[in-house]
């Protein structure tokens, strides 16, 4: 029996008005009708194609769900790959991006921008044939994806049937988008799966992926899923002018797309966009990362071009999370000025709260095993009260079986003391009372004025790092971060800066800052400068016999087997080795003319105004002079301040020239 022409065309009424209702609700978000009146349509049409079914086609608004479940999901490759995006953090780095995008298009111009939320679901392709829906597909690795077609036809904000009331349907359109679920939707998808004793979804974009990898499209159905559409694939029939121009068309054919959208000319109005989206962020329905933003004009587009991965016209700028995720890949010890020995967790690189993190404290054995925190899990960290970072718990089910639990063990790290700890006590201690201080104390030395002169690194701060786990040994001082230093309580970004930057500087040394850095016993600033200038290389220095190091005039006995004793024991040598490993170089000596002051010798006596005596040492040794503690009859000059002492008198005896601070000043002065 023929289907009466009348019933044809109210069906095809039926489905229009349902459509377009769809669209005034899902898309504009400004429905016309009641509810009620929708369901009316919906039920009048069911029944209608229930009594001819020949007349149902796959576009219906009644075919959503229908499909039987699948085994598995077909791949799909994308024509046009599905690429990722840059991220970024901060203005600088969206400055940068700006310079990059003017400079690669030759302009000094402002550039106009779109700038979208970044949804945090998954990503999905559309492809639409004449305006059919025809395949859905997953991202993947965004060459190949999965078909889930089935599952797409399910969400009720994805069209169908393209509209075609504004503007004509493409042959082909891919169009592109964002599927997530709302925040309140996925609590209570939660709360219902633990009613039934189904483990909850750690967050809503997990609850969407997994509901849109479902093989039953019923299962999908009953999942609140929802999408917001950003760009396009492949295209035929249509020609997009800019993103602008493909967000608002892609909404005229029915497909979502998000009210938030902006468009900008020049990147200060971008990141001010940025701190809006941030500032309504908690009070949205749905979860965004970021903005993204991308150079509207689709001929810049093309002529910025894409890398391997991501394209040079876009770039995501990122929220910073307070809580992320990685993976502990060690724990370690770190030993504090009281010799509380306290674990430390080394993790993978992580941002978090706008810093890299790759250490925390784990305060103690008893929290790691009542955290059940082991080497290898991966871990939730945060940072609490947005500066020390902390291990909130770790992911168990993505355990492999390989992590290892942490034994505390028995001994300092540091001295190699047994461990001690008292009952009722939680932490172990070094009991060894050298211990901390006589680390804190050789590496506040090593990074002394006269010796490596490492600005900003004073023995407070040395003492921070080693409580904090940063620094053990001495070479630990080439690898410290900016990061590390931000998790520091005292440092901001410019403080954290500087030390970096001094760090840096001082890996340029001169001999015998390097030798006096070294701490050997009896190698003073004065004697690390006469033998610097004897051996004139730190190679000849190491091959010195006691006899050869003996016949320097200066060195005694008792230091040149100090000198030979500390470079024949190969832990130091191993020290040296990653120092310069760390990217230490040592300055030739200068050519001994050079140096005006060079051959004269110099004794100090009574307090200066202008400087401090090492200072002044200093200044005397840079300039090739010798400085010595006593006055004999080779002493050239004694520089005397107020309330001078014996040696003044020595002087007078012994008819050397005295000089006063001024005129030691004018030598210096002469010198440079
Ligand atoms: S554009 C070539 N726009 O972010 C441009 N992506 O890291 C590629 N995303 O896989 C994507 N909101 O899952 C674009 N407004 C938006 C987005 C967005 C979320 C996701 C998408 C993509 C990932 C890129």
């Amino acid at each position: 029996m023929a289907v009466p022409p009348e019933i044809i065309e109210r069906i095809r009424k039926l489905r229009d008005e349902i459509n377009y209702h769809n669209y005034r609700y899902y898309v504009l978000d400004s429905p016309v009708i009641s509810d009620e009146e929708y369901d009316a349509l919906m039920q009048e049409l069911k029944e209608l194609e229930e009594k001819y079914p020949e007349t149902v086609t796959p576009d219906s608004p009644t075919e959503r769900v229908g499909a039987p479940p699948s085994k598995k999901f077909r791949t799909v490759s994308h024509e046009v790959p599905m690429l990722s995006l840059d991220d970024a953090f901060s203005p600088e780095e969206i400055r940068e991006f700006d310079e990059r995008v003017k400079k690669l298009l030759g302009t000094d111009k402002e550039i106009e921008y779109t700038l979208e939320p970044k949804m945090d679901g998954l990503a999905v392709e559309l492809v639409y044939e004449r305006g059919l829906f025809m395949l859905g597909s997953t991202r993947g690795d965004g060459y190949n994806g999965e078909d889930v077609t089935n599952n797409l036809r399910t969400i009720p904000s994805i069209p169908l049937r393209l509209l075609s009331m504004h503007q004509p349907v493409p042959e082909l359109l891919e169009a592109r988008g964002e599927v997530y679920m709302e925040k309140n939707a996925f609590h209570r998808l939660n709360q219902e799966r633990k009613k039934q004793g189904l483990p909850a979804f750690a967050n809503p974009r997990n609850a969407a992926a997994g509901s849109l990898r479902q093989l039953d499209p019923k299962v999908t159905a009953s999942r609140p899923l929802n999408i917001f559409c950003y760009g396009i694939g492949r295209v035929k029939g249509h020609n997009f002018k800019s993103q602008w121009d493909i967000l608002h068309t892609l909404k005229k054919w029915g497909l979502r797309v998000n009210p938030l959208i902006k468009k900008v000319r020049g990147i200060e109005k971008a990141i001010k966009y940025h701190e809006r989206l941030a500032d309504i962020r908690p009070r949205l329905d749905y979860e965004i990362d970021g903005m993204v933003i991308k150079v509207n004009d689709i001929e810049f587009q093309e002529r910025l071009g894409t890398k391997a991965r991501s394209p040079r016209w876009a770039i995501a700028y990122k929220f910073e999370a307070a809580q992320s995720i990685t993976r502990i890949v060690n724990i370690i010890l770190s030993v504090g000025r009281t010799g509380a020995v306290t674990p430390v967790a080394i993790m993978e690189p992580v941002r978090v709260g706008g810093v890299t993190i790759r250490r925390a404290t784990l305060h103690n054995e008893d929290e790691i095993r009542k955290k059940d925190i082991r080497i290898g899990d991966w871990v939730i960290v945060r940072r609490a009260g947005d500066v020390i970072p902390e291990v909130v718990r770790p992911l168990k089910e993505r355990r492999t079986g390989r992590e290892k639990p942490f034994v505390m063990p028995r001994y300092c790290p540091v001295c190699g003391s047994p461990l001690v700890k008292k009952q009722g006590e939680a932490i172990y201690r070094c009991p060894n009372p050298d211990c901390f201080p006589r680390l804190a104390k050789k590496i506040a030395h090593f990074v002394s004025k006269p010796a490596m002169d490492i600005e900003g690194l004073g023995p407070k701060v040395v003492e921070q790092l080693i409580t904090a786990g940063i620094i053990r040994e001495v070479p630990d001082l080439y690898n410290i971060r900016k990061d590390d230093l931000l998790s520091l309580e005292g440092f901001a970004e410019k403080s954290a800066q500087n030390l970096i930057d001094a760090i840096e500087r001082s890996k340029r040394t001169t001999l015998p800052r390097f030798l006096f850095a070294l701490g050997i016993r009896h190698v003073g600033e004065v004697t690390a400068q006469v033998i610097a200038k004897h051996f004139r290389s730190l190679d000849k220095l190491m091959n010195a016999s006691v006899a050869e190091l003996e016949a320097i005039p200066g060195i005694g006995p008792e230091v040149a087997a100090s000198i030979h004793e500390w470079f024949g024991d190969k832990k130091n040598i191993r020290l040296i080795q990653r120092l310069f490993e760390a990217g230490i170089t040592i300055e030739p000596m200068e050519s001994e003319k050079a140096l005006p002051l060079e051959g004269k010798s110099f004794v100090f006596t009574g307090g200066l105004k202008g400087m401090k005596r090492s200072d002044a040492k200093r200044i005397v040794m840079s300039l090739g002079g010798e400085v010595q503690s006593t006055v004999g009859r080779n002493t050239d000059f004694v520089v005397v301040g107020e309330n001078p002492g014996s040696k003044l008198r020595k002087a007078r005896e012994l008819g050397i020239r005295i000089i006063g601070e001024k005129e030691f000043m004018e030598m210096a002065k002469e010198g440079h």
